[in-house]
């Protein structure tokens, strides 16, 4: 049996003004990634290889986000809010191509799962016109019920509409939907507007499939994948939910965290197995740990690569560009960014590495700062490897110190450093002996200078 083909059509025209914010509500992150990136992976991963964004006016940060993660998304714009069969109705040209299924659903429920689409996607597998995702919320107030009869769905009816009777019903519509796509257009293009709030509610396909002799289906859900965002306070509760997903997801995979409710991960987050992390890490976008690894307490990364066996922390910061290699070692107050430690190097105390290399074995020494910024451009330092920066020096970029070469503590760098050689670069000390003790006795005869 060939696979079905499957078009996901994404309602993202939603206004943001609850969440107060500058932000079109689907860009806000949780895990660092928008909320509407979750779920363009979610459809993807369901299964739809063709995926339409329908999007409100002015919303070009949202037309960008949509084509950064699914690339060959198609776009439609809503310019009226008239309804969520309306917004769906906007990806008219994509429904006429044809599919087997449509998959509808929200931008703003990030935490639905693939696995979750392909139960709704099964129930049309299984003959189904219409599929829809139910649940049970402790509180209903607002979701629309499903009205089941004999064990078919037969109708939704949106709480504004609902009577008395019709609001003790617990079984809440969670808003996804799955459409046969050959009767989905026929479905939608029948929808009127005669209810409370007159919009064109998607809702309504369930009743219409009924009367053209289709039938319709719930299909149970967890909670959690159905779950909106529409305020910050609902944004960090699910941010709180992918977190415990996203660390059980390592610790399954072999990762030792010792206290995982501490440790801050991204969607994103590379984590292999036998990697230990220690309370209380923050991990940005774009972070890849190899085997073995292990991330001291309060450290800071972000767009890093930390090799096999390698030693973060504690209180590193790693920016975007930072790679360490196998058994390299990043202690305590060290920053570093767009800067490869080679395999083994170490630099274990207060640093700066900004835009360099640090060669195999290479020892970055303590207050050591790579001066990569001259006020207007960026530029590169270059330690060789086995090389041994003394403390406190400044290595002034554009820079190269070569292979095995050693730097005198509290040196100033500014001219490159051949292989195996000394450089020292700072004022050379001056020894006076007796001097304090003159100084003690013209304390005693009121002179001044002890010479
Ligand atoms: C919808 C469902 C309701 C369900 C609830 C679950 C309908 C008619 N009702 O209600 O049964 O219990 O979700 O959360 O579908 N949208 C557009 N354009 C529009 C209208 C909406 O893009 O013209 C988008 C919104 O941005 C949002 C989604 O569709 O992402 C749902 O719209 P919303 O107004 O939140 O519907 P609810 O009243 O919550
Ligand atoms: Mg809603």
């Amino acid at each position: 049996m060939t696979e079905r083909t499957c078009l996901a059509v994404v309602l993202a025209a939603g206004e943001g003004t609850r969440m107060r914010s500058a932000l079109p509500k689907v860009l806000h992150p949780i895990g660092n990634e928008p909320l509407l990136a979750h779920v363009l992976r979610a459809v993807a991963g369901a299964g739809a290889a063709d995926c339409v964004v329908v999007v409100g006016p002015d919303h070009d940060a949202v037309v960008k986000e949509a084509a950064r993660v699914f690339p060959d998304a198609g776009i439609a714009r809503q310019t009226h809010r008239l309804g969520t069969a309306h917004a769906v109705l906007a990806a008219r040209d994509a429904l006429e191509r044809g599919f087997d299924d449509i998959l509808v659903v929200f931008a703003d429920t990030p935490l639905i799962q693939p696995s979750t689409l392909r139960r709704l996607r099964a129930a049309l597998a299984d003959g189904a016109a219409v599929a829809v995702a139910g649940f049970s919320p402790a509180d209903p107030t607002g979701y629309g019920r499903l009205i089941i009869e004999k064990n078919r769905l037969v109708a939704i009816r949106e709480h504004h509409d609902a009577s008395a009777a019709e609001r003790e019903i617990r079984l809440c519509n969670g808003g996804l939907m799955a459409l046969d796509g050959r009767h989905a257009l026929a479905l939608l293009d029948r929808i009127g507007n005669a209810n409370a709030k007159s919009e064109f509610y998607l809702t309504d396909a369930v009743v219409l499939a009924r009367e053209a002799g289709l039938h319709a289906v719930a299909v149970e859900v967890e909670e959690d994948d159905v779950r909106g965002v529409n305020t910050k306070a609902q944004l960090a509760e699910t941010e709180s939910l992918l977190q415990q997903r996203l660390r059980q997801a390592a610790l399954d995979a072999g990762v030792t965290m010792i206290a995982p409710e501490t440790v801050f991960l991204s969607a994103d987050t590379k984590l292999a197995s036998d990697v230990t992390i220690e309370p209380y890490v923050f991990f940005g976008p774009g972070v890849t740990v190899e085997a073995g690894a292990v991330i001291h307490s309060f450290s800071h990364l972000t767009g890093a690569h930390i090799g096999e066996g390698a030693e973060v922390g504690p209180f590193a910061r790693l920016r975007p560009g930072a790679r360490m290699g196998k058994g390299a070692k990043l202690g305590n107050f060290v920053e570093m960014k767009a800067a490869v430690l080679e395999d083994g190097a170490k630099a274990n105390h207060l640093a700066y590495i900004g835009d360099g290399r640090v060669g195999a074995g290479a020892n970055i020494g303590a207050g050591t700062i790579f001066c990569n910024y001259d006020g207007a451009a960026k530029h590169r330092t270059e330690v060789g490897k086995g090389a041994f920066v003394g403390s406190n020096s400044a290595l002034v970029a554009p820079v190269t110190i070569g292979d095995g070469a050693y730097i005198g503590s509290g040196s100033v760098i500014t001219d490159d450093v051949p292989a195996d050689s000394l450089a020292l670069g700072r004022v050379r000390q001056v020894v006076k002996e007796g001097w304090a003790s003159r100084l003690r006795s013209l304390k005693a005869t009121g002179k001044k200078d002890p010479g």
